[in-house]
């Protein structure tokens, strides 16, 4: 069954759950059944491609997706973590990660982080040689071996469409730029000089790079590895980490996340990824949860200013900060409900679907054609299982919404998990400094 008409019958099935009521407003709810397809469409695409018995590891960019029962649902089915922050590294921990199955990446990792990681026995790739300075201090320094270490590096290839996504431009913060001079000689010895350093790491971009792009990063990646091993006489680099960022259709439900066509992509621009001498690692985030996940709120009220309707509802910035604040790079549709949680029709009006904070620039959806909206209907903002509800912005001190997982199908009750439970006003109190 389709994720359309499993998103309808959820939208009903929360009003009559309570999940969402006039009290409580905003509510998040991620299809479990399709995350589980996305994992599915990831395992298979790569299972296509890889020689037998290469090892892969698929983890989920934790950023995407951060609340910990999703990473305990991903892990369940066969994908860990890539972490970037203590945060998240203990967020992967609450949700039983083994130490294996967790990858850190972070430009910023202090040396107390490193030591963790360490100890902890999480691969973790450097990002500078400053990092990779500090690495040595502290492999010489551990008394127990070092887990896989990796270095980051920046093929330099160009940008995609949204700057703020593109890793890989000339002068991007993450990695070592691979194309600046001397650098490449510098990173040959890095490894010739340290047997402990088995990974190459490159993550090229996310929404809004080019497959062909992300494709061409992995390419010089593969190079590299195999300049570094044919400069050691031996398999130095046993596992290259190919970054995640395949983007997701924010325009239709039609399009599945391309996990299939980037791995044949990645087939035939790099063949000797997948003839079995290097173990993989991928970080998708997005294009795991995005299309699974939207954010349901409750129309409070409308009017209509300067001739523009507008829908003032719920939902804004505290939960779609990226479309608030750069609304072209990251449009969002947006679907209407009736109040008993029935598909609202036509004939559309073009409107504005407003956001409650306090700022004018807090609209999720700009003279938009959509039915008429009233009081009490509901507006469900589509795609937005990744980077949206788990990762809120405080702005206003408005709550936190649940976030719900549910499983629907016809015929049978649609059952709900709470990933999250609504923020109370007590904690919230306390998280603005209540207790100090
Ligand atoms: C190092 C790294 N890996 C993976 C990802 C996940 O990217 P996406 O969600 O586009 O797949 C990111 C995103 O910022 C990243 O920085």
């Amino acid at each position: 069954m389709v994720l359309p008409l499993r998103r309808d019958l959820a939208v009903r099935a929360a009003l009559e759950r309570r999940l969402l009521t006039a009290d409580r407003p905003l509510a998040a709810l991620l299809d479990l059944h399709g995350v589980q397809e996305s994992a599915t469409a990831l395992h298979g695409a790569f299972a296509a491609v890889t020689a037998p018995g290469q090892e892969v590891l698929h983890t989920f960019a934790v950023k995407a997706g951060s609340l910990v029962p999703v990473l305990r649902l991903l892990d369940g089915f066969g994908i860990g973590c890539e972490v970037a922050s203590p945060g998240e590294l203990a967020l992967a921990r609450a949700a039983g990660l083994a130490a294996d199955r967790i990858v850190l990446d972070s430009p910023a990792k202090t040396e107390a982080e490193l030591r963790e990681a360490l100890a902890l026995g999480i691969a973790l790739n450097a990002d500078s040689p400053q990092e990779l300075a500090r690495l040595d201090a502290l492999v010489a320094s551990e008394p127990v071996s070092a887990p896989p270490l990796g270095l980051r590096i920046n093929p330099q290839l160009g940008g995609g469409t949204i700057d703020a996504m593109s890793t890989a431009t000339t002068t991007a913060k993450f990695g070592i730029g691979l194309r600046d001079p001397g650098a490449r000689e510098w990173i040959v010895r890095a490894f010739l000089d340290r047997p402990w350093l088995t990974r190459l790491h490159c993550h090229v971009g996310s929404q809004g790079m080019a497959l062909e792009r992300m494709a061409a990063g992995v390419r010089a990646l593969w190079e590299l590895a195999e300049e570094i091993n044919a400069a050691a006489g031996a398999r130095r680099v046993t596992t290259l980490d190919i970054g995640g960022g395949l983007p997701v259709d924010f325009a239709s439900d039609e399009t599945p996340p391309p996990f299939a066509a980037y791995a044949r992509l990645l087939n035939e621009t790099v063949p000797g990824l997948f003839d079995g001498r290097y173990g993989l690692v991928t970080e998708f985030g997005r294009s795991l949860l995005a299309k699974s996940g939207f954010i349901l709120a409750r129309v409070e009220y409308t009017k209509t200013t300067g001739g523009r309707p507008i829908a003032v509802t719920h939902a804004g910035a505290q939960v779609a900060v990226r479309t608030v604040f750069a609304p072209a790079s990251w449009p969002l549709r947006i679907a209407a409900y009736d109040a008993e949680g029935r598909p609202k029709k036509g004939p559309d009006v073009r409107q504005d679907v407003a956001g409650p904070c306090c700022f004018a620039g807090d609209l999720v959806a700009r003279d938009r054609a959509l039915p008429p909206l009233d009081p009490g209907d509901l507006v469900a903002l589509l795609d937005t299982g990744a980077y949206y509800f788990s990762t809120p912005f405080g702005y206003n001190a408005l709550l936190r919404p649940g976030v719900h997982g549910y499983r629907a199908d016809p015929g049978t009750p649609t059952v709900f998990t709470t990933l999250r439970r609504p923020q109370t006003m007590s904690e919230l109190v306390t998280e603005y400094g209540g207790d100090c």
